[in-house]
């Protein structure tokens, strides 16, 4: 003969409410822990017509000169032979603003002291890569610069020069 099974007693049932519970409240934890370092998408500058930065006529910059355009994020670099470079003011260590030193004639990172030439190229580490550039050209002699997206490189090339 069987005998009836158990009721489940009330202790017994706020044992498992508890764990399910405690689940519930480590599962939100591990969540937010996640989220937050969870890495974001860059924000883009700008969509459509405003993604084409008009830096201006070719004569407008001197050879040998570094113009900054802050609203593109970029400066643009007039080689000493008259060639152009759009480059990325984010250092490619860890993403610090880097401003152009004129007295120094290189960009100096403010964090942690890496150093890059006219053409972005790294001088002094830690950056392990030169400045990414932007995609740039010259419509009727005018500069124009496409900011869209930063073009990563491994090292300098004359190719990446823009001439007029
Ligand atoms: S962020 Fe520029 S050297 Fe570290």
């Amino acid at each position: 003969m069987n005998s009836p099974a158990p009721e489940p007693s009330r202790r017994g049932f706020l044992g498992r409410l508890w764990l399910l519970l405690g689940g519930v409240a480590v599962a939100e934890a591990a969540w937010i822990v996640g989220d937050f370092f969870k890495p974001r998408p860059r924000r883009a500058v700008d969509d459509g017509a405003d993604s084409i930065v008009v830096a201006g006529p070719v004569d407008e910059f001197e050879p040998g000169s570094v113009t900054a355009f802050p609203k593109g994020r970029f400066y643009l670099a007039r080689l000493a032979d008259g060639g152009f470079l759009a480059l990325h003011r984010e250092c490619t260590h860890l993403g610090c603003t880097v401003p152009w030193i004129a007295t120094e004639d290189r960009f100096v990172c403010p964090c942690h002291a890496s150093s890059f030439d006219i053409t972005g190229d790294v001088l002094s580490p830690p950056a392990p890569r030169p400045l990414d550039i932007f995609p740039v050209r010259i419509e009727n002699d005018i500069v124009k610069v496409d900011v869209r997206k930063p073009i990563k490189r491994q090292s300098f090339t004359p190719s990446q020069v823009v001439r007029s």
